[in-house]
């Protein structure tokens, strides 16, 4: 056996799906292959090797195995942008974003004053992401810092990988939501980095909510502080609706754009991440591109609240990163299948561009697939460490079972090559698929094959 200075080795054999160039959306894939995994003197579970089982196997001979013929392993979904706190606002219909968040979403984040309650939430939320194969989220909490001390708690009871923070919201929100002191919510928010940024595997984000509901103080405040702390996360919302872009003009007369408002307060930067970036302009994207921040693309949501469609050709040409996201509950489901064929459905629309139609296209399986996993763990700056399992990699997988239902079982048995398998499991697919979710080298949830 090679030596190494990790203990607790495991193989885990089964069919394999990974990208061996993390950057690059092409996939490889082996009918039969084994993964060794094996704790590191740190504590982390680590992926140690990667391959055939004919190849690998010689080289491991007392490794214990886990044997799962049939099945299929590939690396643990990442979801770029999420809200823990909406769990329950999922399917509250709305005449767009903005009656949205006033009707359903303020109204009920409220709640999360009452740590009993964001506890089971919090607790049902992470079982959930597992449940369907997602192992690491950039999560929302809410304004109220107890919220996020029970997510991370809960988090951290499951050895996952997630990172949230408390919302910043000054103005434009209701009593028992609002941030009422503003230099208080900032301490809040420097107090919570010192608390959990960095333990185990779980990080902060300064998370101002979106440029209307936070005075520039606020927004200048968070700045500062993402200067403080260059690897603690920033998340927020950006150019999502029409009519919030209007709002954002009507407050920030003096920005050239929507993001131009996060610019100015030092807030684009590496580890920025901005869901939605569906209305921004040329300039928006490449200064994202330059900046190192990455949008959170969120299609079941922009469908959902008619919001619009996310331009992938722009942003490719541009060079902004960019990965999927659920963003529960304006998005519909927790389901990384749903999401994928939903970022397929955003990308075939025709869209207009400075009033020119432009067709759409098809995005490619593999790299519907890769804006889930390891692209999205790259727009986290977390490549090489999530998202992926090349040798390295901690050991966040799921275990797909494409036989999970008669008719996805019908539909992969007659494909040909691998874009047509994981296609016909994107179309087709949710939890039932997922026969089993492996967190640190433990099988935590599942619908057992
Ligand atoms: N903009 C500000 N807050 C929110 C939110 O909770 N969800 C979405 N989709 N957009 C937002
Ligand atoms: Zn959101």
């Amino acid at each position: 056996m090679t030596s190494t200075p990790h203990s607790h080795l495991k193989g885990w054999r089964a069919g394999l799906l990974w990208f061996p160039d993390p950057q690059n959306p092409l996939a490889q894939h082996e009918t039969d292959g084994l993964l060794v995994t094996g704790q590191s003197t740190d504590g982390i579970v680590r992926v140690l090797a990667i391959g055939a089982y004919r190849d690998l196997a010689s080289q491991y001979p007392d490794l214990p195995i886990t044997h799962w013929p049939g099945l299929c392993m590939a690396p643990g979904f990442v979801d770029l942008h999420t809200h823990y706190p909406q769990t329950d606002v999922i399917g509250s219909p709305a005449d767009g974003l903005l009656p949205w968040l006033e009707h359903y979403t303020f109204p009920h984040e409220k709640q999360f004053s009452d740590s009993a309650y964001a506890h089971e939430v919090s607790a049902f939320f992470l079982d959930e992401l597992m449940r369907h194969g997602v192992t690491t989220a950039l999560c929302f909490a809410t304004a109220h810092p107890e919220s996020v001390d029970v997510f991370m708690a809960e988090a951290q009871k499951r050895h996952l990988r997630m990172i949230t923070g408390k919302v910043l919201q000054d103005r434009h929100s209701p009593d028992g939501l609002r941030d009422t002191d503003t230099a208080l919510s900032l301490r809040q928010t420097e107090a919570l980095i010192a608390r959990w940024h960095g333990v185990d595997r779980l990080g902060y984000a300064i998370t101002p909510r979106f440029a209307p509901t936070s005075t520039p103080a606020q927004l200048h405040g968070a700045g500062e502080i993402a200067q403080q702390f260059p690897d603690v996360w920033v998340q927020s919302h950006v150019a999502e609706n029409l009519d919030e872009i209007r709002w954002v003009h009507e407050l920030f007369p003096e920005a050239r754009s929507y993001l131009d408002v996060y610019d100015r307060a030092g807030l684009v930067r590496q580890r920025a991440v901005y869901a939605h970036c569906i209305h921004l302009d040329e300039a928006d994207r490449r200064r994202m591109a330059e900046a190192g921040a990455s949008a959170a693309v969120s299609p079941t949501s922009n469908l959902f609240l008619g919001s619009g469609f996310f331009d992938y050709a722009a942003s490719d040409a541009a060079g902004l990163r960019y990965g999927l996201a659920s963003d529960v509950g304006g998005g519909t489901s927790f389901s990384p299948f749903h999401t994928m064929h939903a970022a397929y459905t955003v990308a075939r629309q025709r869209i207009e561009v400075q009033g020119v139609a432009r067709p759409g296209f098809s995005l490619a399986p593999e790299h519907l697939w890769w804006q889930h996993t390891a692209g999205a763990a790259a727009a986290l700056d977390l490549c090489g460490k999530v998202g992926n399992l090349l040798p390295g990699c901690e050991a966040d997988f799921v275990v797909l079972n494409p036989k999970a239902t008669p008719l996805l079982a019908r539909r992969t048995a007659q494909t040909e090559t691998l874009a047509e398998w994981l296609f016909a499991m994107i179309v087709l697919g949710d939890e039932r698929l997922v026969a089993h979710t492996v967190v640190q080298g433990q099988a935590v949830s599942g619908n057992k094959a």
